[in-house]
């Protein structure tokens, strides 16, 4: 297993590329369920986490090829053989779930295994399925597996979400594009990935208005053909970077960063004594003077701040003159940084969803474990401050999510290097 190791203090400058976003490209790929043709997606990430949906798509019948290096992903779904998603693929990663919306309504049947627990709070999936049983499927929970079907095909109706979810409102949303008439998706999640999954379905040939906002309007169609789609940049990954020189001092320049897609976070590092300016390659980030200032955080669905970046914005304000307070509202138990962060010698006490933060002057390098994929990077911001040499262990979290991580980071200075144990 390997550990990433990092001499932290330097300040860090230059630019770093932002890759397409994971939790779009997840999304899309089960988009080729729907058609028979051709879908090609340009600036995929090269990450564990769509090679496991690779895996799921290809376990299913489908055709997928990684060019170009996996910059470009060809998919091809005109022989599915298998209507089965199994445990054993879908446990490793919860976006398996969205296979089960597009097999529905192409196919009228599909078996899902249920994607268990996360190490991030119970996660359940009850709102894909009343979504899809709002259009008309039957669906029975057996042996760990939702059994859907829909025999007379899906039906377009008017859904209201009970609470926002991003997985839901994509899972619903591909379905209905082959249901037929009209669906109307009301408090539907307004992350930008959503847009730009309707992007594509709509090259696709599907009709779909709304999708950014709470009310998602289908028209369904009787099929859908080939597209080729680019992959909306990674606003996580950008904003990731974006806290690098921040919680170091120096100025990176992110590359492809659009301040539409970060603007409750940009407020928030604004706030805290950050500079962010648009350039005509992206986004340029410096910290304006001293040390960085307390800033309280709550994390909520987009346009919010993104409980995403909690982890990594908890990094930077551990090292924040004053007392900071992070509420987080989406996951009930996304601390698990915290306690690693404390061995670095940050002052940090969670009261349920709740952390304060006192800042200390300077941090003080650790062996540290990631726990998660957001979790592992916030611990990499804070060695990157830290004084002396952090080890952290069990970065397969990292690769989830998160491509070249050494090289990005030691292209603007930063003392890095990935280890084998
Ligand atoms: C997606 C992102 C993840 C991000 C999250 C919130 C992907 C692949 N992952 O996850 O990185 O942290 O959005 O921005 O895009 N919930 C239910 N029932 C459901 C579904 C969700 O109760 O059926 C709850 C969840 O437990 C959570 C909240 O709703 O408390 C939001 O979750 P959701 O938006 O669905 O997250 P994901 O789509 O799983």
């Amino acid at each position: 297993m390997d550990s990433i190791v990092i001499r932290g203090g330097a300040p860090l400058s230059g630019s770093i590329p932002i890759a397409g976003a994971k939790n779009a490209c997840l999304t899309l790929m089960p988009a080729t369920l729907l058609t028979d043709g051709p879908l090609t997606l340009t600036n995929a990430p090269r990450l564990s986490d769509i090679g496991t949906m690779t895996t799921l798509l290809q376990s299913l019948g489908a055709e997928v090829s990684a060019l170009q290096g996996g910059k470009v992903l060809a998919l091809s779904s005109h022989e599915i053989s298998s209507m089965r998603a199994d445990y054993d693929i879908v446990r490793k990663m919860r976006a398996s779930i969205l296979v089960l919306g597009p097999l529905l309504a192409r196919y009228g049947h599909a078996e899902v295994s249920l994607p268990g627990g996360c190490a991030i709070g119970a996660r359940p999936v009850d709102l894909h399925l009343r979504g899809l049983e709002a259009l008309g499927a039957e669906l029975e929970l057996r042996d760990g597996y939702v059994h859907a079907k829909a025999p007379g095909g899906l039906k377009g109706a008017e859904f209201e979400f009970p609470l926002v979810s991003v997985g839901a409102t994509e899972n619903v949303l591909m379905a209905a594009t082959l249901a037929r008439g009209t669906t109307v998706l009301r408090n539907a999640a307004r992350e930008p990935e959503i847009a730009d999954l309707a992007s594509c379905l709509n090259a696709m040939g599907a009709q779909i208005e709304g999708a950014g906002t709470d009310t998602i309007t289908v028209q369904g169609v009787e099929s859908l053909g080939g597209a080729t789609h680019p992959v909306v940049v990674d606003r996580i990954e950008l904003g990731t970077y974006m806290l690098a020189p921040a919680i170091t001092g120096g100025e990176v320049e992110c590359l492809g960063g659009r301040l539409d897609l970060v603007g409750a976070f940009a407020e928030r590092l604004d706030a805290a004594g950050i500079g962010v300016e648009t350039t005509e390659r992206g986004l340029k980030v410096s910290r304006r003077n001293g040390r960085v200032s307390a800033v309280d955080v709550t994390t909520e669905p987009f346009p919010g701040f993104p409980t995403d970046l909690q982890a990594q914005m908890m990094a930077l304000l551990c090292t924040a003159e004053g007392v900071s307070t992070l509420e987080e509202t989406i996951f009930e138990n996304r601390f698990m940084h915290a306690p690693e962060l404390m061995r670095m010698g940050a002052r940090i006490d969670v009261h349920g969803g709740t952390a304060r933060v006192t800042g200390v002057e300077r941090l003080k390098g650790a062996p540290v474990m990631a726990t998660d994929l957001r979790a592992s990077v916030s611990l990499i911001l804070a060695a990157l401050a830290a004084e002396g040499e952090t080890v952290v262990r069990r970065v397969y979290h990292l690769d989830r999510g998160y491509e070249s991580v050494e090289q990005k980071l030691g292209a603007v200075g930063a003392t890095i290097e990935r280890v084998a144990e």
